[in-house]
This record gives C-alpha cells, sequence and structure tokens, in this order.
C-alpha cells in the first residue's frame, strides 16, 4: 500500500537528511532474528496468535429478583440489570444466541432472616429463575452460587456465633460459625439442583464446603450435578458493586474470617488442593484481574480440573467508568483484560462483559473472514 500521508513522507526525508549530515555515528547494529516479521499483516498476527477468546468462554452472572416490573439497573454497574422472572426469561435467549454457553445466578430475596429459609425453599427466587430459563432455553447451562449472604438479614456468608450464650464461646461474637454452615449449604445445593440447576457453586469459603455439598447431592441422587467450586476467594474490595447489586453487604463486621488475605498465593494453593480431594468438578480464582499470577499457578498445578475466574463486579465497574468519561476505548481495553486472563490460564471467564464481548468478537470474526 502507498504511503498515504505525504506530510510525513516529507518529514521522513528531512530526518534522513539530519541523520545522513550527523556528524555522530551511531554504530547501530542490525538484528539477524527480527520477531516483527510475525507482526508485519493482521493475517501473519492471527496466524501466531496464541489465546484466543470466544463467547464459549464466558458465564454470564444475572441477578434476578421478586416483582412484576420489568428489569432495574444498577448504578454501579452499568447495563447489568436485576431482572424479574418475566424479564429474564425474554434476556435469556439473546444470550444463548450469542454462543454465551452459560449463566450463573444471585438471587435478591423476598425477604431476608438470620438463616436464608428462601434460599432453599421450592418457590426461592432462585428455583423460580431455574425453571423459568429450562423451559426457555433448556441447553443453557445453568450454575447457582450457593452462598447465604443475600438471603441473611446480617448479610452474612453462614449462620453466626451470637446469642447468650453464644454457641462457640472460644470464638469471638459475631464469627461465622464453619460446621452448623455446612448443613445449610447442602440444603442450598439440593434444593438449587432439585429445581434443575447444571453445576452448584459455592462461594462462601467455608471449610469442607465442597465434601459436605458433594455428600448432599448424591445422597439425594444429585451425582450428576457438578460442582464449580470459588476454591481461592479473596477478600476483596473489588466486590463493592456486586454487594449493591445482590443488595448483600454485611451490616456489621467484614469476611476475612474465611476469604482469603490478598497477600497470599500458596494458601491458594492449599485451597484448590482440598477442594479437589473434596470432590470439586471445577476449580475458581476471584477476583481475577488483581489476581493473574493465582490464576496461573492454580492453572499449572492442576492443568487436569477446569479452571473459572470471575471478572468481578469492581472490574467491570472501572473499565465502564474510564469508557463512559473517554478515558479508555471500552471494547479493546475489554477484550484485552479477557483475553489476559485467559492467557493467565482460565478455562472459563464469569464476566459481565460477556454480551458485549461476544458482540464483538462475532463482529471481530465476521471481519477477518472478509
Ligand atoms: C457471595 C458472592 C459475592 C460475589 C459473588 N458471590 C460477594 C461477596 O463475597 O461478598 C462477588 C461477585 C462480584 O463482585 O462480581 N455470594
Amino acid at each position: 500500500m502507498p504511503f498515504p500521508d505525504i506530510s510525513l513522507r516529507e518529514k521522513d526525508a528531512v530526518l534522513k537528511e539530519h541523520l545522513e549530515s550527523s556528524p555522530v555515528n551511531s554504530g547501530a547494529t542490525f538484528p539477524v532474528v527480527r520477531p516483527r516479521r510475525l507482526r508485519r499483516s493482521p493475517v501473519l498476527r492471527a496466524m501466531v496468535r496464541e489465546t484466543e477468546l470466544t463467547a464459549a468462554d464466558f458465564i454470564y452472572p444475572m441477578f434476578v429478583r421478586p416483582g412484576k416490573d420489568g428489569a432495574r439497573e444498577i448504578p454501579s454497574m452499568p447495563g447489568i440489570y436485576q431482572w424479574t422472572i418475566t424479564a429474564l426469561s425474554e434476556e435469556v435467549e439473546s444470550i444463548a444466541n450469542l454462543g454465551i454457553p452459560a449463566v450463573i445466578l444471585f438471587g435478591i430475596p423476598e425477604h431476608k432472616d438470620p438463616v436464608g429459609v428462601e434460599n432453599f425453599s421450592v418457590d426461592g427466587i432462585v428455583q423460580q429463575a431455574i425453571r423459568a430459563i429450562k423451559k426457555i432455553v433448556p441447553e443453557l447451562v445453568v450454575i447457582t452460587d450457593v452462598c447465604m449472604c443475600e438471603y441473611t438479614d446480617h448479610g452474612h456468608c453462614g449462620l453466626l456465633n451470637l446469642g447468650d450464650p453464644l454457641p462457640d464461646p472460644s470464638l469471638p461474637e459475631g464469627y461465622v460459625l464453619n460446621d452448623p454452615t455446612l448443613e445449610v449449604l447442602g440444603k442450598v445445593a439440593v434444593s438449587h439442583a432439585q429445581a434443575g440447576a447444571d453445576i452448584v457453586a459455592p462461594s462462601g469459603m467455608i471449610d469442607g464446603m465442597v465434601g459436605s455439598i458433594r455428600k448432599s447431592l448424591d445422597q439425594n441422587k444429585f451425582e450428576n450435578i457438578a460442582i464449580l467450586s470459588y476454591a481461592v476467594k479473596y477478600a476483596s474490595a473489588f466486590y463493592g458493586p456486586f454487594r449493591d447489586a445482590a443488595e448483600s453487604p454485611p451490616k456489621f463486621g467484614d469476611r476475612k474470617s474465611h476469604q482469603m488475605d490478598p497477600a497470599n498465593v500458596r494458601e491458594a494453593l492449599r485451597e484448590a488442593e482440598l477442594d479437589v480431594s473434596e470432590g470439586a468438578d471445577m476449580l475458581m480464582v476471584k477476583p481475577a484481574l488483581p489476581y493473574l499470577d493465582v490464576i496461573h499457578r492454580v492453572h499449572s498445578q492442576f492443568p487436569q480440573i477446569p479452571l473459572g475466574a470471575y471478572n468481578v463486579s469492581g472490574e467491570y465497574a472501572m473499565l465502564k467508568a474510564a469508557s463512559e468519561r473517554g478515558w479508555l476505548d471500552e471494547r479493546k481495553t475489554v477484550l484485552e483484560a479477557l483475553t489476559g486472563i485467559k492467557r493467565a490460564g482460565a478455562d472459563l471467564i464469569l464476566t459481565y462483559h460477556a454480551k458485549e464481548a461476544a458482540r464483538w468478537l462475532a463482529e471481530e470474526s465476521g471481519k477477518s473472514r472478509r
């Protein structure tokens, strides 16, 4: 192609003349190996591309709430909604048509209580949503988040050490009790499976949750329902917008007694190893972008286990906000970030960008065929 910008060409000529007349000898040597040879054209670049992002890599998180009115946009997550059952039913078809294979559901219940009863009731909001989705697009894989924080009135991920006397006086007041919580998580997983979920995803970082849920599922003849464990979940400030969306912030305290310290990675391998030994079918690291090294380490240590990475609400909000201000190119930065997560070793990416990214990827593959 002829060089289009004549003024640039003139500038080059001036520069060349200047270089030639310069008294300084640069002494430059010229390389034999030139990686740029393979970056010379779009086709060459595509031929040597190592990581290919596709819509089949995505899992789309969705929030469901009771009510009849339509979808309600989440202020800190533009483009993401709390769906009612009716609105959700219209939405899932377009998700499947984009080639996205799976959704993960989060419920916002009508009522919250200390145990989160709606989380394991036949007509709970998530149970209704699963049935509605399966009626419309049976092939869409439905994953459910198995945790108590969206359902409890105190916003914590399990049963608490509260009361007089304390259930366990050796532990601090308000501590998330481990083993009593396992009982509830088993009920929740079975209830989601009964409603038709394909995969359950325990997210509470409760010790033994995978083994315990596996046992509950198997005892109830759900041995074919898979477990995607949030094996490595950090106590992250990047969950902020999600807690608005799911109306699930803890009413007091934080989640540091069960979620991991962001400074740790060897501990991540230990968590992953335990969940594999308890029967996890898939693992997850969460969040994704500040933890690419963790994704890489877990993938290298357990290459035989499919690995998910959760590109969480705060990561979504950052790119959205900067793009809205015109500070970043949304399409390019989103695709770059998602490619980075896959390159680090994730097989699956849970991302709020899934629909837009799937659309952009389809446009790009259309372009490259032309
Ligand atoms: C817990 C849960 C959380 C997220 C997914 N599952 C919140 C938390 O642990 O506080 C966060 C996801 C996101 O930020 O996108 N049920």
